[in-house]
């Protein structure tokens, strides 16, 4: 790749971000458009984020995704913010403004219904009641997301329950607050089921529960995607039930950034997925 001196510049801010998919991602998509940028992995510590975000827009970036540990420090710095991200209190897409302005938004749960709006088409969510194990930051912007697209009632199952009722305070609406002794008996009345913590990922024990409980048209979703395939997706499919996996948010939820940076709006496709998911394990033996 070779970059004209009015090459469009983005990247992904993390700590550690050698994890991230996300230069691969847009890399493909800037392939793909034969656009002249160029998408960064960004290794920034805690203590110096702010100072590098400004460094960024000072020195030309369109602007930059914002990963682990990051996204509350970049919802502080921002300048404005569009609602998703203020009732997410968390910013994952930075865009610099021609004026200097650092603006800041929240595609994780736009990303996470994208996906399963693609993988079920005609999917009806103001008449699926909801269950989310986690309370943290992705579970904070999932049941926004849900909540705004007219999901009828929320549950937040979560370790810590405290953690779990403050979110449900914060997000207000039908949202209610579990601990895991009460996830079983969630079940039966779960439309859909996301597990939006750790558990799973790279081969540590996927969330144990009774899914023979939810009814037969359920769906399970897992945002772990490494690897692709989770115990809790595979327990899910055993059982007849419709899975998506965490790809998709992935891959959704990196749309609006790129049409901002780069000024295309990308696809999300076979090609897309099947060039992302190459290097994600498909099982948790093979992880
Ligand atoms: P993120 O921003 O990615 O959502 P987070 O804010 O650290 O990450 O939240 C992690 C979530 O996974 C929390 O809901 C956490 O439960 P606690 O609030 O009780 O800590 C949950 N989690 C992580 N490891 C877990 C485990 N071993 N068992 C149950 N829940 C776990």
């Amino acid at each position: 790749m070779i970059l004209s001196a009015t090459a469009r510049l983005a990247g992904v801010l993390g700590w550690p971000v050698a994890h991230s998919r996300s230069p691969r991602l847009h890399g493909f998509w800037l392939e793909r458009h034969r656009i002249d940028g160029a998408y960064l992995p960004l290794p920034v510590r805690p203590e110096r984020f702010a100072d590098a975000v400004r460094s960024l827009r000072d020195l030309g970036f369109q602007g930059a995704n914002v990963t682990i540990p990051h996204k509350e420090a970049a919802f502080a710095v921002c300048d404005e913010v569009d609602a998703t991200a203020s009732r997410a209190g968390a910013v994952n897409t930075l865009v610099f403004r021609a004026d200097g302005a650092i603006a800041g938004s929240n595609t994780d749960g736009w990303g996470f219904l994208e996906g399963l709006r693609q993988a079920l088409p005609g999917l009806r969510l103001a008449g699926m009641p909801a269950t989310l194990l986690g309370a943290g930051g992705a579970s904070r912007a999932i049941a926004a997301a849900l909540l705004d697209a007219g999901c009828p009632r929320v549950a937040l199952v979560n370790r810590t329950r405290a953690r779990a009722e403050a979110l449900a305070a914060a997000l207000g609406g039908p949202v209610q607050a579990a601990g895991w002794d009460e996830a079983a008996d969630l079940l039966p009345a779960t439309r859909l089921l996301v597990n939006t913590t750790s558990l799973g990922m790279k081969g540590t024990p996927s969330p144990d529960l009774p899914l023979a409980r939810l009814p037969d048209d359920a769906i399970v979703a897992d945002i772990v995607y490494v690897p692709r395939i989770t115990g809790l997706l595979a327990a899910a499919a055993a059982r007849g039930l419709a899975t998506m996996g965490g790809l998709p948010m992935l891959l959704h939820q990196a749309r609006p950034g790129f049409r901002a940076w780069f000024g295309v709006e990308p696809q999300v496709d076979d090609a897309l997925a099947r060039f992302v998911a190459g290097d994600v394990p498909e099982t948790a033996e093979a992880a």
